[in-house]
């Protein structure tokens, strides 16, 4: 992967295992960054029985001497970022140098209110079930260009004026539409002066480091956060996330051009899990859906809610192999359908008494989508300890082969537990 870049994303709807894959791939990048979204994601590596749950810091943190950056395109919570960076500092885990960009959005105290005091008039059958991270009211400010960013932190005057402003207008909304309390100016702006001041050693222009890099033939990988079936564009709207967690959204997050990304590695769950509200096809709400919820410890690493599980969906996965150019599959959890007699994999919907074998664009067709099923025979032999592709049992070769002929994309790498160790590399 020398002077190329690889785009990890999720193909599914977020909590694939991205974290952990990025980690198992960590020994041979120089540079990790992350593209999209913030604080919202949750990214797990377990390491030698130790546990780290990543929200704003890529997941190669732990890596010495390699480089960390936060591009443009994620929205920070300074509060939470120096929280998390601070954790990993005192267990002396902050290995890799980080890299915050100037450009990049920040998520104000009144962005979270806003979240949640937008979900609550939502109401039921309209909430999205968001994180209540903020995310959404940051990035409407930044679409509508009033947002405040890393590099107005660390000027006072500016910060004062765009502050000023901002107040003034979610003020008004909170306390005119969503009767909340209006928030003071001072303690904002000083908490914000402060974050600047903690924040400016690790400024600097993450897109001029990566060029660098990739001219002397480094390694850089780009981690997506959240998933296909989340993205604002792709997903299936409005049940999404406001940002682009699709491989092209690495480009513009990080200010890098598409020519130079190499490979595009989706990360599958063996299953098919989604937190918050929307449509889900292949979700099992009873006792299977349970089961595989308790096996596969399946409670956000962000919110603890627990997640909707389901089977592995081979419609929606084409269709994030088209969108995102998917070149190489990460398939994760494998080991969680152990024990399973047989294991319901989809292969088209029927809407309204129709085939339909693509992934419907209209949330209105999608949420009369019904699965069609074929079976595949399960396995019980206990595959955590697994080291090469020949040791799986044939049924869970089968499996995993399925997926490549139903796809047409190679699964390079297979997780059959969550440690860095727990990693089948196959023709990487
Ligand atoms: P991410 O947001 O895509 O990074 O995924 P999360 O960290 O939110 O959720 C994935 C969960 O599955 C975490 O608890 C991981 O430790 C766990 N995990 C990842 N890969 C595997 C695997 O191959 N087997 C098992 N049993 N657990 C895994
Ligand atoms: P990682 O990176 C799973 C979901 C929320 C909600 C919707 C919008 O760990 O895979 P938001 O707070 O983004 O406005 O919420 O998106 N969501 C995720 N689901 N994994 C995530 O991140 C998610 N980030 C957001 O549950 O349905
Ligand atoms: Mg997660």
């Amino acid at each position: 992967m020398k002077g190329r870049v690889e785009v990890i994303i999720g193909a599914q709807w977020g909590d694939e295992g991205k974290g952990r894959v990025v980690d198992a791939l960590g020994a041979k990048v120089d540079i990790f960054a992350r593209y999209q979204g913030g604080a919202n994601a949750g990214h797990t590596v377990i390491v030698e029985g130790q546990k780290y749950v990543f929200h704003l810091l890529p997941s190669g943190m732990l890596y010495p001497c390699k480089i960390c950056i936060i591009g443009n395109g994620v929205v920070i919570d300074p509060e939470q970022l120096l929280k998390e960076l601070k954790d990993l500092q005192d267990q002396g885990k902050d290995r890799a140098r980080l890299v915050i960009s100037g450009a990049a959005h920040v998520v104000m105290p009144y962005h979270k209110v806003l979240d949640k005091a937008q979900e609550e008039l939502r109401g039921k059958g309209r909430k999205i079930g968001t994180t209540g991270r903020g995310i959404g009211p940051a990035y409407v400010d930044k679409y509508s260009r009033c947002g405040i960013r890393v590099e107005d932190l660390l000027d006072g005057d500016v910060l004062r004026e765009k502050l000023e402003y901002n107040l003034d207008e979610k003020n008004t909304y909170l306390s005119k539409i969503y009767g909340e309390e209006p928030l003071p100016f001072h303690e904002m702006y000083s908490i914000a002066l402060s974050w600047g001041k903690s924040l400016a050693p690790y400024v600097g222009d993450a897109s001029l480091i990566i060029d660098e890099a990739l001219r002397e033939g480094k390694g850089v990988l780009f981690e997506g956060a959240q998933g296909t079936l989340l993205d604002i564009d792709h997903g299936t709207y409005p049940y999404v996330t406001s940002s682009s967690p699709v491989a092209a959204g690495g480009c513009v997050g990080l200010g890098v051009g598409p020519s130079m990304v190499g490979r595009v590695i989706g990360v599958v769950k063996a299953y098919c899990t989604r937190v918050g509200e929307g449509p889900f096809p292949t979700e099992d709400c009873g006792d299977e859906g349970n089961k595989l919820r308790e096996k596969g410890a399946e409670f956000g690493a962000t919110t603890g809610r627990p997640r909707r599980c389901g089977w592995l969906d081979l419609v929606a996965l084409r269709y994030a192999v088209r969108v995102n150019g998917i070149s190489s599959i990460a398939l994760t959890k494998l080991d969680v359908l152990t024990g399973q007699e047989r294991i319901p994999v989809c292969t088209s919907y029927m809407v309204e008494g129709q085939d339909e074998p693509h992934f419907p664009c209209a949330l209105q067709r999608l949420e009369k989508a019904s699965p069609h099923y074929e079976y595949l025979e399960g396995w019980h032999e206990d595959i955590a300890s697994c080291t090469s592709y020949e040791q799986l049992p044939p049924q869970a070769r089968k499996y995993v082969e399925h997926i490549e002929s139903a796809t047409g994309v190679p699964v390079n790498l297979i997780g059959v537990g969550p440690g860095r160790d727990q990693t089948i590399l196959r023709n990487f």
